[in-house]
C-alpha cells in the first residue's frame, strides 16, 4: 500500500539534555534523523516524506537531506508548540493521498515491514497504530500511594507509527482544532470521533531516544542488526 509520511522535527528534546535538538545527535555514524530518513527512503510504498521543523533549524536539516540524498522529502512545513501542532502543519500542507502514516523522528528502529503492515491495515480498516504489551506489573498510583493494580493483558505501550485514511486523521485534526483539545498522540484525536483503532504489535526495539539511556540502547540495537 502506497503512503505518505508525517516526520514531526521541531521538538527540543528537553529530556535528553543535549542542549540542542536531539534529533541531530549521532548513533554510530549518523544523526537520529537521517537514521529515520532512510528508512522512509528505502521503502519503495513511501511516495512522499514531509517533515515539520523548526525555521532556524530547516537549513541543517535540509542540508543532512542533501548530503544523505534523501529524495523523497516535498516540504518542511514550520512546526508548532506542541507535537500535535507540527503534525498538523503537515497534514495541512499536503495534498490528500489515501494513507498517511505519522511517526516520531525519534524513532530510528521501525522497520519495513511493521510499515507495511500499518499502512495495509489503516487503507483497510482506517486506522492502525503500532504498539508493545506492557511487560511489568502496572499499577494506579496516588500521592505515593497504590490505588489499583490493573489487569496487564489489555494494557499495550503505544508507539508510532500511527497510519490512518488520510480524510479521517485530517477531520479528527480540524475537530480537535476547533475545540482546542490536546492529544499526545494522533489516535486520541481520531478516537474522540467515535472511529476503531486497530493495533499492530510492534517491537520494543521501536524505542523513542528520548533521555540519554535511550542512546545507549540505540547503539546497542544498531550494533546487533549489523
Ligand atoms: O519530545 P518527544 O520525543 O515526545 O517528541 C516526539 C517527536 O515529535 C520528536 O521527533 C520531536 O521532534 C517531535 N516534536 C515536534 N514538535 C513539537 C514537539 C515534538 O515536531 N512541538
Amino acid at each position: 500500500m502506497r503512503y505518505e509520511v508525517v516526520l514531526p522535527a521541531a521538538g527540543s528534546g528537553k529530556r535528553m539534555g543535549a542542549g540542542q535538538n536531539k534529533l541531530f545527535l549521532n548513533l554510530a555514524d549518523k544523526p537520529i534523523l537521517v537514521h529515520t530518513l532512510l528508512v522512509f527512503e528505502h521503502d519503495e510504498n513511501c511516495t512522499g516524506i514531509w517533515l515539520a521543523v523548526k525555521d532556524e533549524e530547516r537549513p541543517f536539516i535540509q542540508a543532512l537531506i542533501d548530503k544523505h540524498n534523501i529524495t523523497k522529502v516535498k516540504g518542511l512545513p514550520t512546526g508548532g508548540e506542541e507535537r500535535q501542532h507540527s503534525v498538523h502543519s503537515c497534514i495541512k500542507e499536503m495534498s490528500a493521498v489515501d494513507v498517511v502514516l505519522v511517526h516520531d523522528a525519534a524513532r530510528p528502529f521501525i522497520t519495513i515491514p511493521k510499515i507495511t503492515e500499518l499502512a495495509k491495515v489503516a487503507y483497510e480498516k482506517g486506522a492502525a497504530i503500532a504498539g508493545v504489551r506492557a511487560k511489568d506489573t502496572m499499577k494506579v498510583v496516588h500521592n505515593g500511594l497504590i490505588k489499583e493494580t490493573v489487569d496487564r493483558e489489555s494494557l499495550w505501550m503505544v508507539q508510532t507509527p500511527q497510519a490512518f485514511r488520510y480524510d479521517l486523521l485530517a477531520e479528527a485534526e480540524d475537530v480537535a482544532e476547533k475545540v482546542g483539545f490536546l492529544g499526545t498522540d494522533e489516535a486520541m484525536l481520531v478516537e474522540r470521533l467515535g472511529h476503531d483503532i486497530h493495533i499492530v504489535e510492534c517491537s520494543y526495539e521501536n524505542v523513542k531516544m528520548t533521555t540519554q539511556e535511550d542512546l545507549i540502547f540505540g547503539e546497542a540495537i544498531l550494533k546487533q542488526r549489523k
